[in-house]
């Protein structure tokens, strides 16, 4: 009886760890957008010491995911200075804010 429940509870401790890891890999890696007042904050103090939101704010609406994290990359390699979380949330943001939103756009 002690051995069943063991064994029972290691089986309940791996379906507990795959479902954990199918539920993150179902984001792209990157997360759920963040709300638009931490896109906002990290547009405003990470984007602009090198260009206009202008040029962010053109581009919404127009990549993916993958493209956006090229845009991020080539930023970084400018010398914008961004953490990896950072990277994460602004892909996210820019990959699902709409064409013009106020958050990039004002
Ligand atoms: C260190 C300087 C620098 C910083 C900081 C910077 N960029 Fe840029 N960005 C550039 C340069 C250089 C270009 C290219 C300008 C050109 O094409 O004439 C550019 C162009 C762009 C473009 C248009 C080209 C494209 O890839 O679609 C977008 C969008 C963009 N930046 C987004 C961002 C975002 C979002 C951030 C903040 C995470 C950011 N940039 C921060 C230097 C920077």
């Amino acid at each position: 009886m002690k051995i069943i429940s063991k064994s029972a509870l290691y089986v309940f401790a791996a379906l507990t760890v795959l479902l954990f890891m199918a539920a993150c890999s179902g984001t792209a890696d990157i997360g759920e957008a963040p709300s638009d007042a931490v896109c906002k904050s990290i547009v405003d103090v990470k984007c602009v010491q090198c260009h206009y939101k202008t040029r962010i704010c053109d581009s919404l609406g127009t990549k993916s995911v993958g493209k956006w994290k090229q845009s991020i990359k080539f930023m970084i390699k400018q010398g914008a200075q961004l953490t990896e979380d950072e990277q994460n949330k602004v892909v996210a943001c820019l990959s699902s804010l709409p064409r013009g939103s106020e958050v990039v756009c004002k």
